[in-house]
Parts: C-alpha cells; sequence; structure tokens
C-alpha cells in the first residue's frame, strides 16, 4: 500500500511504504491445531507476552507458574482465562499435555528453567538475553541441541516486519558496502533506569525468595533486589542484557552477521541512579564484527530514542521504532571543487574543461528516499510467538535459535566484561571465553 504520495522529507521525494504483518495473516488463514503452551514467570514481560498470544490464535496458554503470588493472579488476568498457576514450574513440565513453554524469569534463572524443559522434551521460547554469562549461553546451546528442541529467543525484533524488510534491502546489496552500524537505546526516567515501584504486599509469604535465589548467593529478604533485579549482577546484566540485546540482535538479523564479535571496548559511568546498584547508567561500547565496527550504547539519562542506523556507500538505512527509512548517498562522480581553491585560475578552468570532457553525460538522478512501516498498535512479539508456535508444529527452523541467541547475549557479556575489568574484551574460539 502506498502511503502520502507527494510527502517530501529534507527537500526530497519520499516512497512511503505501510508494511502488512504478513506471519500473523498466515497463521490465523493456516487453521491447525493449537500448540498448548504453559508461561513460567508472570511478572512485566510474562504478562505483556500472554496478552500478545492472545492475539495469536495458533497458541493457546494451559498453564502458568510464579515466585510471587500477585504477579501469579497478574497471569492469569493478562492471558484473560482462568489456567492452573503455582509457584513450582516443575509441575508443568511433568504435564504431558504441553508442548511448549514460554520462559519469562529473571536472566540468572534462564540457564536453570530452560536445561529442565528440555530435558522433560518441550520446546522453549526463552526471553532476551538468552544467558547471565558465557558458562550459561554454552550450557543451554548443548542442552537445546542434545534434546533436538526448537529454541527461540525473545528478542521480539527479529520477527518484525520492519526489521524482515530491512534484512530484504540489506541483502539486495542496495545500501553498497556496509561497514559502520550504529546504535542506541536511551531513556530519561526512573523506570528507564528500573527503578520500578514495590508493591505494598511484598513479602516472604508473598513471595518465594528463598527458590528465587537458588542459583544467586544467599541473602536476607530484600524486595528491591526482587522487583529490581536488572540493577545486580547476582541476577541481570545491566544495560547491555536489557537493551544492548535487543540492538545486536537488530543488527543480527538485518546484515546476517550472526557471530560473537572478535572485540569489544566499552567506556561509561554510574552518575545519576547511584542508588547502590551494580551497573553503569551509561554505557558506549564499540565492536569488532567480521567487516564491520558496531557502536552501541545506552544512556538512562537523556531519551534520545532506540535507533539503529546501517552506513552504506550506496545509502544509509535507520530504523527507528516501526519506521525505516533508506536515503541515497550522491555517489554520482563530481569534479573536485575544495582542493581547487589552492590552484590558479587558469590552472582551475584547465582541470574543470578536461573533466567536463571526460564525464559528458549529465549525472544520474539521486533514488527517491524511500520509508516503510508497520500499521499502528502493531504487536511484533505477537509475530515472534506466532513464528514460535509455527516452528513447533512443523519443527521448521527459527531464525533467533539457541545460536543466534547465544551469539547477542555473548556480544553482551562482552561489553560487560570491558566496562568492569577496563579492557579491550576478546572473544577466544577455542576456549570458548572472553579474555582481557
Ligand atoms: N523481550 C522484551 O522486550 C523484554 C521486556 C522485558 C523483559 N524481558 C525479559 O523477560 C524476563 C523477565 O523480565 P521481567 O521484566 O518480566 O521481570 P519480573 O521480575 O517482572 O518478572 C520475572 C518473574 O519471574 C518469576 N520467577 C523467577 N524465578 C522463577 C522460578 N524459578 N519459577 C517461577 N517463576 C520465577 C518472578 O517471580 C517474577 O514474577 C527477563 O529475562 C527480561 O530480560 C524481555
Amino acid at each position: 500500500m502506498r502511503l502520502g504520495a507527494g510527502a517530501v522529507v529534507a527537500g526530497a521525494a519520499v516512497n512511503a511504504t505501510l508494511l502488512e504483518p504478513a506471519a500473523l495473516a498466515a497463521q490465523r488463514e493456516a487453521g491447525g491445531r493449537k500448540i498448548r503452551f504453559a508461561s513460567i514467570g508472570t511478572g512485566i514481560r510474562g504478562c505483556d507476552l500472554l496478552r500478545s498470544a492472545r492475539n495469536v490464535p495458533t497458541g493457546e496458554c494451559v498453564g502458568t507458574a510464579d515466585l510471587y503470588d500477585m504477579h501469579q493472579r497478574a497471569g492469569i488476568e493478562a492471558w484473560g482465562a482462568d489456567v492452573p498457576t503455582s509457584r513450582d514450574y516443575r509441575a508443568l513440565l511433568d504435564r504431558k499435555d504441553v508442548d511448549a513453554v514460554i520462559v519469562a524469569v529473571a536472566d540468572f534463572q534462564h540457564r536453570r528453567v530452560v536445561l529442565d524443559a528440555v530435558a522433560a522434551g518441550k520446546d522453549v521460547y526463552c526471553e532476551k538475553p538468552m544467558s547471565h554469562n558465557v558458562a550459561d549461553g554454552l550450557a543451554m546451546v548443548e542442552a537445546v541441541e542434545a534434546n533436538e528442541r526448537i529454541f527461540q529467543a525473545g528478542s521480539q525484533r527479529v520477527s518484525n516486519i520492519v526489521y524482515k524488510k530491512a534484512a530484504e534491502i540489506y541483502a539486495s546489496g542496495r545500501l553498497g558496502e556496509v561497514h559502520y552500524i550504529e546504535g542506541h537505546s536511551d531513556r530519561n526516567s526512573p523506570s528507564g533506569a528500573w527503578v520500578y515501584p514495590i508493591p505494598s504486599d511484598a513479602s516472604p509469604q508473598t513471595i518465594d525468595w528463598e527458590t528465587f535465589l537458588r542459583d544467586a548467593p544467599a541473602r536476607p529478604f530484600d524486595a528491591a533486589r526482587f522487583f529490581r533485579w536488572r540493577c545486580f549482577k547476582d541476577y541481570g546484566e545491566g544495560v547491555a542484557g536489557d537493551l544492548y540485546v535487543h540492538l545486536l540482535s537488530g543488527m543480527q538479523c538485518i546484515s546476517g552477521i550472526n557471530a560473537i564479535p572478535s572485540r569489544a571496548y566499552s567506556t561509561g559511568s554510574l552518575t545519576h541512579f547511584n542508588d547502590g546498584r551494580d551497573f553503569p547508567d551509561l554505557l558506549a561500547t564499540l565492536y569488532d564484527y567480521p567487516g564491520v565496527t558496531v557502536s552501541l550504547h545506552c544512556n538512562q539519562n537523556n531519551a534520545a530514542g532506540e535507533p539503529i542506523i546501517f552506513y552504506g556507500k550506496e545509502a544509509t538505512m535507520v530504523i527507528n521504532g516501526n519506521t525505516l527509512t533508506v536515503t541515497p548517498q550522491e555517489t554520482s562522480p563530481q569534479p573536485e571543487g575544495y582542493s581547487l581553491n589552492g590552484w590558479t585560475a587558469a590552472a582551475k578552468q584547465q582541470y574543470l574543461n578536461e573533466w567536463h570532457a571526460a564525464h559528458p553525460a549529465p549525472p544520474a538522478k539521486l533514488a527517491e528516499v524511500e520509508s516503510y512501516a508497520a500499521p499502528q498498535g502493531y504487536d511484533d512479539t505477537a509475530d515472534h510467538l506466532a513464528s514460535f508456535f509455527h516452528a513447533v508444529e512443523t519443527r521448521e527452523h527459527v531464525v533467533e535459535d539457541e545460536v543466534f541467541g547465544n551469539n547477542a547475549a555473548v556480544a553482551c557479556h562482552m561489553a560487560n566484561h570491558s566496562y568492569f575489568h577496563r579492557t579491550v574484551a576478546t572473544w577466544d574460539a577455542a576456549t570458548k571465553t572472553i579474555k582481557g
């Protein structure tokens, strides 16, 4: 569908296209059986996933588990129908009528839950970042492969129709050589820095604190650590694990660079949100990927949005939210201007005469700026779930599998390694460890 014909951006004609959420539409038409899934972790993301799943007709939630009583009730509300719930996710894994699980627990618990789930024969949709550290990710890859399960990591942008369009444009070569990709994810609010409110009923009675800490150091009940776990190294990975992973997953799926970077160098600071947290509120990282330098930052003290920019020799491609813009670069041959300022008028004239004689054709017209957008209200999480349910049913491969998810997560761990060790982090493929 064409949009806004004749619209003009910065003096250039814009060819605007509204994209269609194809995957979901195709799923609806398929009319196959519903995948019966259980949700483990029904906090912020678990509830959002259940709300999105209501719009995906190929999946049906048949049970949930969560360690906090109110989150159990919120999960039922989010799904919109009563399903069994408890604190013990293992009861869900024992059920023969459960095909798959959605894992939306805090990052440091991904490994335990995923390993248990695949050992029980369940396919897994595991939230991003896939792992809490390198060892966890490697163990998860091994377990998924050994049990021949479908695994999809939960960076939903990989299924976003705008990202798919961007991948198509990138693969076509229309951007020319791309050697630099930039992205950032900036917010400027307490919520953006994970200073989430603590519910008034939070207590050791309503929260299974002991089970929460099963893979972390023991400590007395601390509601701030339970609800703001992203701030602490024992449970999360700061802005890298929370936000870089989306930028990296987007970069990987668009560029086709499904690899661990060879080097990462980070710097940053903890200034405004110096509230006892472990992680910086500003992190900037330069990565070396094969043939491409990737520059990322996350700033929790300025809301500059979440763009990803691909700088090509022939065009610049920018994704901002659910909008994609491709702006051609002027690359037609031009006579030299600047350096002729040091030439005499006669020499300059002779050069220009010769140049124009060698280039008799008028310069090619610059191509139109292209823009693509998803429809208002578009939900890429619904498309990502649809893609997972489709794979569970067909056993077809998913793009964001355990290797893809692990590659993005390791890059996050390298960023933190560099920041905390004040060094360049390198990936040692032989030992599968971060060095430096
Ligand atoms: N894809 C996205 O855009 C996106 C957005 C937000 C969060 N996430 C990811 O989703 C995951 C959850 O984040 P959140 O914001 O919902 O956190 P949250 O703290 O709001 O919810 C996590 C829930 O997991 C439960 N839990 C922890 N261990 C458990 C266990 N062993 N058994 C059962 N329940 C357990 C907790 O009780 C809690 O309710 C994280 O990995 C996070 O990075 C992804």
